[in-house]
């Protein structure tokens, strides 16, 4: 999975590619690289490293040209090196391609080459794409680009420039996304609009097997056999305002900005279509990945509590071939930060060709998920930047409860008295999230604690297992502590045999109702010598003697959520400074998963 850009028109291609592989690190860090043709040849610079590696390797190098590809990679085959770092060039330096998604037929292809006495030099999927298509190239690249799509088998994005089209790139895709921009007699590709929003306020996602070719004086579209397509370039919608904080780290601002993500709202909720799916679901299924899921997983725990309905949480990537759950009943509701993550666009599909009904919850208006949803709800928490979710988890479970909210009004399930209750306290979560950002200071001092535990066990039940579940993936995900989260009533069937000292368990406490289980599981934990931290309501907090206690204001059980996430998100983002981390790269990580 990585970021792929393009540009051809009037001006020096170097600036504007970087321009876009920096809005597209994101999507993977591992190395970066450029292909500009000079007029006379294709002029390769390519770094393993941070983006920044390649500016100084450029700094070093006339590098001119109006036409270039650009490529920022998060490793699937081959290590991060600069041999394995694209564009890459066929022999002789005819083509360069760049490449996200995965070939997973290059070993056969890779084999076909060498047979034919083409040299291989690095160990990915990608470089036998340069190669075939110069390969089959016999006078006319689009040909060749067809030929060669006929062979590739995966699912992957391509930007390609050849030295016989001094003037022209060329995309291709088939199942990754790629975006095809339009500015002032110039055109752009990338993976995603970010990138080449600055000068391109039209565009076209390009739609499976397709090829575009970008010449200054204009656009083309084909399909695979060669054959001319239509299309029309739409004007780009306004994106929420990128409010980064000057000087603090992405993770650190964009925590501080959840009050005011929340207090914006949404538009229209529930706009008319939202409404009538909601009214038409007899079930619901709800898929996401990573913090995504995390979310519905809070989602159910709302639907139980507040309208009496099972709702099942799939983990994208498990849902494979379950057709049979599906109904034209069901509404599925797909939550996703990006709107690119390959599992979940993979399941919903499979979804939505069951015949459900797809309502996506998304923080990127103009993304593949919301294009492929019938209805969609856009969480507005503005760009998220730091790999780890943050601000966009909030957004996400918020928006979720809004839905149940709905849901239960309108299909009958709470009175007109619960609702307009329930409401007002869902009114009150923004403010009740700036409470607990006051308490920055004192989370910092927990953290730095955490930040030397062997292990840290995140425990909860119920609404509060679901928000243990994302503070784990948060703290493992950016201080790389080993850490797991665990239905607390589950510990003594097994894992309380890791408690001893060094350990900690985070137990989060929000429900009344679970107080005295609360208690017993963290006198479980300390007897054993392992230390405690306690995340809990207000009125709860006396009874809840542990070594470090924070209390978060109270709210329903089901909201909670929304405020203790926050608590465990600066638990994260501090025990990782604290050690060193870069907290808003972490290692081996992209923001946007665009791979199965
Ligand atoms: C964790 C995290 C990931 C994402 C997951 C899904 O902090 O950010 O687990 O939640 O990769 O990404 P989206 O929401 O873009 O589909």
């Amino acid at each position: 999975m990585c970021g792929i850009v393009g540009y051809v028109g009037n001006r020096d291609a170097v600036p504007v590619l970087l321009q876009g592989l920096r809005s597209l690190e994101y999507r993977g860090y591992d190395s970066s690289g450029v292909a500009v043709h000079n007029g006379a040849n294709l002029c390769v610079v390519k770094r393993a490293g941070r983006l920044s590696a390649l500016e100084d390797a450029l700094a070093q190098r006339e590098v001119n040209g109006r036409c270039g590809i650009g490529h920022t990679r998060w490793a699937t085959h081959g290590i991060a090196t600069d041999k394995n770092a694209h564009p890459f060039v066929s022999s002789y330096g005819k083509f360069a391609v760049v490449h996200n998604g995965i070939v997973s037929n290059y070993l056969p292809i890779a084999a076909f080459l060498r047979e034919r006495g083409v040299s291989l030099v690095s160990d990915t999927d990608s470089e036998v794409i340069a190669h075939l298509i110069d390969y089959y190239y016999t006078g006319d690249v689009l040909s060749a680009l067809c030929r060669a799509m006929s062979v590739l088998k995966g699912s992957f994005a391509l930007g390609v420039v050849s030295v016989y089209e001094p003037n022209v790139i060329y995309g291709v895709r088939k199942d990754s996304p790629l975006i095809v921009g339009e500015g002032n007699k110039e055109f752009a590709l990338c993976s995603d609009i970010s990138g080449i929003s600055d000068f391109c306020d039209r565009y076209f996602p390009l739609e499976n097997d397709r090829i575009v070719r970008l010449a200054e004086g204009g656009a083309a579209l084909f399909d695979f056999t060669g054959r001319t397509r239509a299309f029309s370039f739409q004007k780009r919608e306004r994106e929420e305002a990128d409010d980064r904080e000057e000087g603090a780290d992405d993770m650190l601002s964009e925590i501080r900005q959840i009050p005011a993500s929340l207090f914006l709202g949404y538009e229209s909720f529930p706009s008319t279509e939202v409404a009538r799916a909601l009214n038409g679901a007899k079930d619901f299924l709800v898929l996401g990945c990573g913090s995504a899921y995390h979310a519905g997983l809070v989602f159910c725990e709302a639907m139980r509590e507040i309208a009496g309905v099972h709702v099942r949480a799939e983990i994208a990537s498990e849902f494979l071939t379950e057709k049979s759950c599906i109904t034209k009943d069901t509404l599925v509701i797909a939550v996703s930060q990006s709107g690119e993550t390959a599992d979940t666009l993979l399941a919903a599909d499979l979804a939505k060709k069951s015949g459900a009904k797809l309502l996506a919850v998304c923080n990127v208006r103009a993304s593949s998920l919301t294009r492929l949803a019938d209805v969609s709800l856009v969480t507005r928490c503005g760009r998220e930047r730091a790999v780890a979710a943050t601000k966009s988890y909030v957004a996400q479970v918020h928006s979720l409860l809004m839905i149940c909210l709905e849901y239960a009004h309108i299909s009958a399930k709470i009175t007109k008295d619960q609702y307009v209750f329930y409401q007002r306290e869902l009114a009150l979560l923004p403010e009740k999230t700036e409470e607990v950002i006051r308490s920055e200071p004192f989370l910092e001092k927990v953290a730095l604690a955490l930040k030397d535990a062997t292990a840290v066990f995140f425990l909860g039940r119920k609404g509060d297992y679901a928000a243990a579940r994302e503070g784990s993936l948060k703290l493992k995900e950016v201080s790389y502590l080993f850490s797991e989260a665990y239905p607390s009533g589950e510990l003594k069937h097994g894992t309380l045999a890791l408690m001893e000292g060094g350990v900690y368990g985070v137990i989060v406490a929000t429900d009344p109702l679970l107080l005295e289980k609360n208690a017993a599981t963290v006198s479980e934990i300390v007897c054993r010598g392992a230390s405690s931290v306690v995340v809990a309501s207000e009125s709860l907090v006396s009874d809840l003697p542990a070594e470090y206690v924070v209390a978060i204001p109270d709210t329903l059980p089901v909201f909670s959520p929304v405020l203790s996430a926050i608590v465990m998100q600066y638990f994260a983002y501090f025990a990782a400074k604290a050690r060193g981390c870069d907290v808003d790269k972490p290692r081996n990580l992209a923001k946007s998963v665009t791979v199965e």
